[in-house]
């Protein structure tokens, strides 16, 4: 049914919609320290762990000043638990739609299933969306040294469940994530539109057009 031994997912944005929790608590934070944020920025902020975006978002400051770590990571801190605010109601009514059908069609057919987020917060929102034991292995984003589009995190996730890269199917909504994916040696199955997941082999919409056997 497959060419495939594994599929590894990212998280935010292909099985439930908490980049759109990133994109409030991120902009909230960016306009607080006079930084215009939109859908297009965040877009380059999609997959990008959280003291990379913070540095994104400062270093388009008009104002060009210097930030001290400490200041830094009072920021990050501020972003995180309107974060962690904004997903503490989540449950598994947040689930986009297809995802529990597609992680189900990969079990079926006896593929290996991960799940590969630079989110320190993905276990939490496992949790809250009641999928966690949908998994085989779930990277711990703490343990990985350099994020997305560093395939770093891709190929842990193919190493602890036992599979080649080569027969792993990746899937991620973002830019970042879909270079990771490719530098891994995976297939990349895009969430999205093609004209932005460029480097894909295939785009679809949503985990609601999930074709195992097509890829
Ligand atoms: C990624 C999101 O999955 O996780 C990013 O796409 C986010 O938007 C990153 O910044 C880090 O998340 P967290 O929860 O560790 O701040
Ligand atoms: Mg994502």
């Amino acid at each position: 049914m497959s060419r495939f031994k594994a599929v590894i997912f990212d998280l935010d944005g292909v099985i439930t919609d908490t980049a759109h929790y990133h994109y409030l608590a991120w902009k909230e934070l960016a306009e607080s320290q006079g930084v215009h944020f939109d859908h297009e920025f965040n877009e380059r902020l999609k997959g990008i762990d959280r003291m990379g975006s913070l540095d994104l978002i400062l270093a388009s400051a008009a104002h060009q000043r210097q930030y001290t770590p400490e200041e830094k990571l009072a920021l990050a801190d501020t972003k995180n638990k309107h974060y962690q605010e904004l997903i503490s109601t989540m449950s598994s009514k947040d689930l986009l739609p297809g995802a529990v059908e597609a992680l189900d069609t990969v079990r079926r057919a006896g593929l290996r299933i991960g799940l590969a987020s630079v989110s320190k917060n993905a276990f939490t929102v496992l949790e809250r969306l009641g999928i966690t034991d949908k998994f085989d292995y779930v990277v711990d984003a703490a343990t990985i040294a350099r994020g997305k589009p560093d395939p770093e995190i891709f190929l842990k996730a193919a190493r602890e469940l036992g599979v080649a890269p080569a027969d792993c199917l990746g899937v991620e909504d973002a830019v970042a994530g879909v270079t990771a994916i490719k530098a891994a040696g995976m297939f990349a199955l895009g969430i999205g539109h093609p004209f932005v997941l460029t480097e894909a082999d295939v785009v679809i919409t949503s985990l609601k057009e999930f074709n195992l056997a097509a890829y």
